[in-house]
């Protein structure tokens, strides 16, 4: 028999946990295919080093974006031969609990839900980003106490206050890594007159990127294209000027914190400046951002261990609420909807 899987299928990363075996995958949401037929050539981290370098007959697609299925026919043959490589057969496979955005309309839920089932999952849970990131972290969901999680991906900005299993109050927002190394292919391009792809700007960021000033010190090079000559180039960066890039797009993630922490709930929000703010996700690994956004709030700002494996963790966790309307033991099922 096939095993129980969780499934978090982001924007940059698909990571998939079967059950007694633990993450088996954890790749990027990329997929190559052979642009004449649409025949799948690879996925993940292989299609990942194609990106911007295929040619005509060759095109690296990313199915989802800001979180969202973008393309359902190319994400389902992506989570196909993602989970051909985690099981041993993609057939009859009987559960999955998927993490879902919150804040997502039901045609878009739909969509992950048939991507799921069409890859030949027969039943499928949903649960919200966030809370998954909060079980996966280790957090008692299941109390009454207040938690202020922010799940900080490729796409989405995932947070919510969550109190007894639910999201109280929820936010989602796009800007989130993607959108930190479009900040930086723009700054590049407008201070050096260089062109660089996305991968060299992803690289940057994590190698030298920080939103305080003075934590990397040094310089930085990255080669791209001129765009006055459209010959290859080399600009020696001060690493300090990835600073005002990265801020610039981390500015309305904690506009949007300041929104959520005015629309708690007055017992919950005491929670929350016991606890803090739990960081999870790919993006919370960025320097800094906990004391970035520690200076804006003065809560306590936490990054939580392995942030990028929380969800697929959580979603793992969740699986034994399937089929449960509740949970027995305190009436919680952290489970949006089952399918
Ligand atoms: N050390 C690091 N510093 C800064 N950013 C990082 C680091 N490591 C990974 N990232 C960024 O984290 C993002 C991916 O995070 P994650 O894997 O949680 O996203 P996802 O779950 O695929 O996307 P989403 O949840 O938005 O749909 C990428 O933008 C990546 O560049
Ligand atoms: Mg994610």
């Amino acid at each position: 028999m096939q095993p129980d899987l969780a499934i978090d299928l982001g924007t940059s990363n698909v990571r998939i946990w079967v059950k007694n075996k633990g993450i088996v995958i954890d790749e990027p949401s990329v997929l190559t295919i052979r642009a004449e037929d649409g025949e799948v050539l690879a996925v993940g981290r292989e299609a990942y080093e194609m990106m911007g370098k295929t040619s005509a007959r060759k095109r690296v697609l990313c199915p989802l974006n800001g979180g969202h299925i973008a393309d359902m026919e190319m994400a389902e043959a992506m989570l196909k031969a993602f989970l051909k490589k985690a099981v041993s057969s993609s057939v009859g496979m009987p559960k999955a609990v998927v993490s879902i955005p919150s804040k997502m309309t039901e045609v878009e839920k739909t969509a992950i839900v048939n991507t799921v089932s069409g890859a030949g999952v027969r039943r499928t849970a949903v649960i919200e980003e966030p809370v998954a990131a909060a079980m996966g972290a280790n957090l008692d969901i299941g109390s009454a106490h207040g938690a202020l999680i922010v799940n900080m991906g490729g796409g989405v900005t995932d947070m919510a206050v969550i109190s007894l299993g639910r999201t109280a109050v929820s936010r989602a927002v796009r800007y989130a890594g993607n959108l930190m190394d479009e900040e930086i292919i723009r700054y590049v391009k407008n201070t050096y007159n260089m062109l660089i792809g996305k991968r060299t700007a992803e690289r940057a960021k994590i190698e030298a990127g920080s939103v305080i000033e003075g934590t990397v010190p040094g310089s930085y090079a990255v080669k791209g294209k001129c765009l006055i000559t459209g010959r290859p180039i080399q600009a020696d960066m001060d690493a300090e000027e990835l600073v005002a890039p990265l801020k610039k797009c981390v500015q309305p993630i904690m506009s949007k914190i300041e929104e959520i922490l005015l629309e708690t709930p007055p017992e919950l929000i005491g929670d929350i400046q016991t606890d803090g703010i739990l960081l999870t996700g790919g993006a919370a690994q960025l320097r800094g951002i906990d004391r970035l956004i520690h200076q804006a709030t003065d809560l306590k700002v936490r990054v939580a261990e392995e942030p990028s494996l929380c969800v697929v963790k959580g979603c793992g966790e969740a699986l034994r609420y399937m089929g449960m309307s509740t949970s027995p033991k305190n009436g919680i099922n952290p489970l949006l909807a089952q399918y």
